[in-house]
């Protein structure tokens, strides 16, 4: 499942995987944590070579599971990742090719043991259908418009005690758009064969249904 934020992805993303008994992986999440990793040690977000050295050495710990909490080494991550600073810093960190490759190589071993563990997984990102998961049984991009992400975005960050105006967090929404689209490493598209659902006037159940009757078209139940 792909698509920009506020459009719903991460929580239809959960629901469907419960519904489905399957596997989850928040790929956006593994570069959350490599990115509050670069900001620990005082590295220069757009400092490619370096922020590529951090990320070799950092020891990033997440389950395939729906609720699994982020780690760097022993210390829980989970929260850390979500605030402002990671938020606008991860951009730059997502767009060093050696750092994605590294992560990509990490989620494709994730989904492989979770295909023949659990049956099944749902993925979250930016690039799943067309780079990480080429093969994906089915695949998903979420849109809606700046202004409704916005919005869904703002009532996350109030919700999570975090006050942000909905105009901010409206021109960060688009800020991060304009740069996960138009950078040079898997940018943020639909794939070819991806179902495009516009989530602009659908409640998360309205989402969640349209994915149900997807998954069931195409007989992937266990
Ligand atoms: O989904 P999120 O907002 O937690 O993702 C954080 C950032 O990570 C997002 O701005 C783009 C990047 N990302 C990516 O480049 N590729 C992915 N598969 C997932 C996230």
């Amino acid at each position: 499942m792909d698509g920009p934020s506020g459009t719903g992805k991460s929580t239809v993303a959960k629901r469907l995987a419960e519904r489905l008994g399957a596997a989850y992986l928040d790929t956006g999440a593994m570069y959350r944590a490599v990115t509050l990793a670069v900001l620990r040690a005082g590295v220069d977000p757009a400092d490619g070579a370096a922020v590529l050295r951090v990320a070799e050495s950092t020891d990033l710990r997440i389950d395939a599971e729906v609720g699994a909490h982020v780690h760097l080494a022993d210390e829980d991550v989970s929260a850390e990742i979500r605030g402002p600073e990671v938020t606008l810093a991860v951009s730059a960190v997502s767009a060093v090719p050696k750092v994605r490759e590294r992560l990509v190589s990490l989620q494709r071993r994730m989904i492989s043991e979770a295909r023949a563990v659990r049956g099944g997984i749902v993925v979250e990102g930016r690039d799943i259908g067309t780079v990480v998961s080429p093969d994906a049984a089915l695949k998903v991009y979420l849109t809606a418009s700046a202004d409704a992400r916005a919005k869904r975005r703002s009532k996350q960050d109030s919700a999570a005690g975090r006050a942000v105006s909905v105009d901010a967090t409206l021109a960060d929404v688009e800020r991060r758009d304009r740069l996960d689209s138009s950078r040079a490493v898997s940018p943020l598209r639909p794939a070819a064969d991806a179902v495009e659902v516009d989530t602009t006037d659908l409640d998360i159940d309205g989402v969640l249904d349209r994915l149900i009757a997807l998954v069931d078209e195409r007989g992937l139940r266990a």
